[in-house]
This record gives C-alpha cells, structure tokens and sequence, in this order.
C-alpha cells in the first residue's frame, strides 16, 4: 500500500492505515509464539491421524492406532474384574467366623453386601436396613435367630419359614385367641403382663400366671425371648408387631407368620457372605466366640 513508512522512533514499518493521524505498527509476532502455533498445528494434524477424528457419513476416521473408548472402558472393566475376582475367591475360601481376622477382606464384603443389599433386601427391610412393621430392624442388637456372622449367614440361606424349605428358621406361635386356646379375657390379662415386662403395664398375678402356662416355652420364663424358636424378647422396647396393647392382644389373639426368603438358591455362597458381613457390620453383630461362650443367648446349634 502506498501509505506505508518506516515509523521513525520504533524503525518498524507501518501497516499504511491512517485515522486522524493515527496509525499502527506492523509489528511481527513473537518467535517463541510462532512456533507454539505451528507445533500446534503438527500435533493436530498427527493426532487426527493417530486417533479416531474426521467425521464420516456414518462413522468417523479410525485412526493408526486403532484406540477405541469402548475398547479402553471393557480393559479397565477386566482389570476391575480381575481385582473382584481375587477377592471374591479369598471370600469363597475363608469359613464366614473367621472373616473378621482380616480385616481387609472384611471392609471388602462389607461394601459389596451393601450393594447387594440395596439390590435384594430393600424392598422388605428398607435402605437403612431399618425395617417396618413385621419386617425387623437389622441395626440393632435384638436379634431374633442370632446376630453372630454364622447365624447371620444360617438366616441368609434358608430363610424363615419357608413353605419347602426343610432346614429353614422354623416355628409358630399359636393362635391363642382365634383357635380359642384363650379366651378374650385371658387374652387381655396375658397381654397386660407382657406389657409389664417392660413396664407399660402393671403386674397382674393372671397374666404372669396364663403366660408361664403358654408362652414360657418359646419365649422365655423371662420372656426374654428365645433364639431356638426365633422368639422375640418382650421385656424390651423393641416390638416387631407393635407394642401397644392393641397389637399385641392382636399378635397373641391370631399370632404372627414373619416370612423370609431362603437366599441359597438365588444367590451364589460368596454374595450371601458379603450380605452377612454386612448386616453384621450394621451395628448389631455379635462376636461369634462371645455368644458360644454365653448360655443365656446360645445360638441353634445346627446354624
Ligand atoms: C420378602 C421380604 C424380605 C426380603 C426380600 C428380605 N427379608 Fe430378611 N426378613 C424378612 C422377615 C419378615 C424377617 C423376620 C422373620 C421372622 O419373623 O422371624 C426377616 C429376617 C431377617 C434376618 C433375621 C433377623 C434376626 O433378628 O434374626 C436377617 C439377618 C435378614 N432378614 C436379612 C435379610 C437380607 C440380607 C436380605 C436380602 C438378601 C433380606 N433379609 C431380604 C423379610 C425379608
Ligand atoms: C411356639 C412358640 C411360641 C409360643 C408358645 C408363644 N409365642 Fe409369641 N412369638 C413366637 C414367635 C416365633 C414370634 C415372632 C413371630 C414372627 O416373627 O412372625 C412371637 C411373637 C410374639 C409377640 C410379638 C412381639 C413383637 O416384638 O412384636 C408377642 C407380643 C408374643 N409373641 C406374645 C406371646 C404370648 C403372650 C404368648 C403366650 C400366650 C406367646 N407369645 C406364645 C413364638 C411363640
């Protein structure tokens, strides 16, 4: 253009636009920027090459190296698999008693019980495995068929009360009011007494009297309860039909048939294991060793 001069002071040359006397320098672009840019453009162009990039009409380029995401995602899949692999055959192998000596394997099954929680046991016990009405909370110390990893693993496999299953948790409180083994009255007295147990009620000498009659047997002289028959301890305030007077006259009237599924058959023995170990992890377990040790709350012998 004809309007271009070397400016003076700078000695660069002018790009030859003028505003009102002002004009611009045509000064070069830095080396060192230059040459990122142009590295730029090469590492592009290569990687376009080298990886999967030009949209096509029904795919894209492939690329030299023949990298694909979904190639990369199944390998990280198989290395992940690998790892759970190895610990699920150490958990195959380990009796379910002595899972707590490591403590490693222990966190392991913890956590893939959780997941197989959430998968089999929700829908019956809820999220925080809390339960409701009928169906026990499993965070706390009240067990009905023992809380040691053995127990546990027992309750898991064969489920209570199960209609064909021969080593399932098994037994049945009578009707007592229904099958007119009480009358309503005798209904009402024993239920006070139960109530008194963990004092909502007071002492009635019938009450005691009808209940070391009919109910001492499973549940305990103390109606402490008692793990054999799956019997609840009544003298505390923990109530799986409810504990107020209403319900419990309605339990000991048409007694109660809590049902559980036998989980053998459909999950695989190492899946139950991370279930127990997790249960037991809920807050409630017991040491296996302590429970043996204890008479008072010995578990069934052929758990
Ligand atoms: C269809 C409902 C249902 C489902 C599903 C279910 N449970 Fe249960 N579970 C029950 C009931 C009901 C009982 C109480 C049985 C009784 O009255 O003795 C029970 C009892 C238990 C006990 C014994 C508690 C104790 O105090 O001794 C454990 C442990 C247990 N469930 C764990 C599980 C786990 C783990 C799963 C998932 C694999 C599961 N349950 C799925 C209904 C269910
Ligand atoms: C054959 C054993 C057996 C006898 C006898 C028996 N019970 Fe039970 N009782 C059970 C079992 C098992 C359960 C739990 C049922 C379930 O989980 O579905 C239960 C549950 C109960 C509950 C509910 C507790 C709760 O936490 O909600 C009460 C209350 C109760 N029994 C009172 C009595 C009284 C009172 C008698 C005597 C009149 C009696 N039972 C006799 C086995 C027995």
């Amino acid at each position: 253009m004809a309007n271009k001069r070397i400016d003076k002071p700078t000695g660069t040359e002018t790009v030859g636009h003028e505003w009102d006397g002002i004009e611009e320098l045509n000064t070069p672009l830095p080396r060192w920027w230059l040459w990122t840019f142009y590295a730029c453009i090469v590492f592009a162009i290569g990687y376009t090459i080298a990886y999967p990039a030009w949209p096509m009409v029904n795919s894209a380029t492939k690329g030299m190296l023949g990298w694909t995401s979904h190639e990369q995602l199944a390998k990280e899949m198989a290395k992940a698999d690998e790892s759970k692999g190895a610990i699920r055959a150490a958990l195959a192998k380990i009796p379910i008693e002595r899972l707590p000596e490591d403590s490693e394997l222990m966190r392991a099954a913890v956590a893939g019980g959780r997941a197989a929680f959430k998968v089999n046991c929700v829908q019956c016990h809820g999220a925080g495995a809390a339960g409701s009405k009928g169906y026990p909370n499993l965070n706390d110390d009240d067990w009905l068929w023992g809380g040691d990893l053995k127990a546990i693993t027992y309750t898991l496999e064969h489920g209570v009360r199960q209609p064909d299953g021969e080593d399932t948790r098994f037994s049945m409180m009578p009707a007592f009011g229904a099958d007119g083994i009480l009358t309503s009255a005798q209904v009402s007295q024993v239920a006070d007494h139960v109530l008194s147990l963990s004092g909502k009620a007071k002492d009635n000498a019938a009450g005691a009297q009808i209940f070391a009659d009919n109910c001492a047997v499973c549940h305990g002289p103390n109606g402490k309860g008692m793990r054999e028959f799956g019997a609840p301890n009544l003298t505390d305030p923990i109530w799986l039909y409810g504990g107020s007077r209403e319900d419990v006259i309605a339990t000991v009237t048409n007694s109660r048939y809590g049902v559980m599924p036998a989980w053998k058959d459909r999950l695989d023995p190492v899946t139950i294991k991370m279930l127990a170990a997790y249960v037991h992890s809920l807050g409630g377990g017991e040491d296996f060793v302590e429970v043996a040790e204890d008479p008072a709350t010995e578990v069934d012998e052929q758990s």
